[in-house]
């Protein structure tokens, strides 16, 4: 029969090595999250960047519309599932889950003890499924739809599409949103 400690120490060593392969796998999802976002954030500017320059505010607008969750998708994967979200909502669509909510309230409270937005993300197993969100701080470029003193023009149209619009009246800085993801792949 084996000694005591021996079978503690095989113990030990079996619930050690469980955790650390669970952490190496919960990082590499981690990684993997974040290397989806860059593209999608960049893909969502361009075309509005694209739509502003060929029909001005209001095709942007449309184009914001149309396009973001068709972009959304795109970058989907049959693994990961990605999109955008805030406390404070344009469209309904992307209102946040009780999970979502509770982690933008948790970025807020990092961002008002001084924390950068730029780089503050968050990642847990919920139910089995990991998930991360990652905060979106507003540039200066977003302005023009989501601050103080929207142009009439844009108003209007924003208005016409989005009756429960809350995003507006935000100042260089702040959070606007995060994005959010999910992965579909198998459960941990
Ligand atoms: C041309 C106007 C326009 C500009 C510029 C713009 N947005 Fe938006 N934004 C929209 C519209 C319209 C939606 C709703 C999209 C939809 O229907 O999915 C939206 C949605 C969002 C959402 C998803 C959550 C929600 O409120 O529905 C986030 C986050 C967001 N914008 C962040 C930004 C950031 C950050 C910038 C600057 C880099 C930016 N936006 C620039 C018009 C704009």
């Amino acid at each position: 029969m084996r000694s005591l400690p021996t079978l503690c120490a095989l113990f030990c060593t079996a619930i050690l090595s469980h955790s650390v392969s669970a952490a190496t796998q919960s990082d590499a999802l981690k990684q993997e999250a974040a290397a989806l976002i860059p593209p999608f954030a960049q893909q969502l500017m361009d075309t509005v960047q694209k739509a502003k320059e060929d029909g001005g505010p209001s095709a942007a607008i449309d184009a914001c519309q149309d396009l973001a969750p068709k972009i959304a998708d795109q970058h989907s994967t049959d693994q990961w599932k990605i999109g955008r979200t805030s406390l404070k909502t344009r469209s309904d669509a992307n209102i946040p889950d009780d999970w979502e909510r509770g982690v933008l309230e948790q970025f807020a409270e990092r961002a008002a003890k001084g924390e950068d937005a730029k780089t503050m993300s968050y990642a847990e197993t919920v139910d089995g499924q990991f998930r991360l969100m990652k905060a979106i701080p507003l540039q200066e470029g977003c302005l023009g739809c989501h601050g103080n003193g929207i142009k009439p023009e844009i108003a209007a149209a924003l208005d016409a599409k989005y009756p429960n619009d809350q995003a507006r009246g935000y100042s260089v800085g702040d959070i606007r949103g995060a994005f959010t993801l999910r992965y579909l792949g198998e459960k941990q």
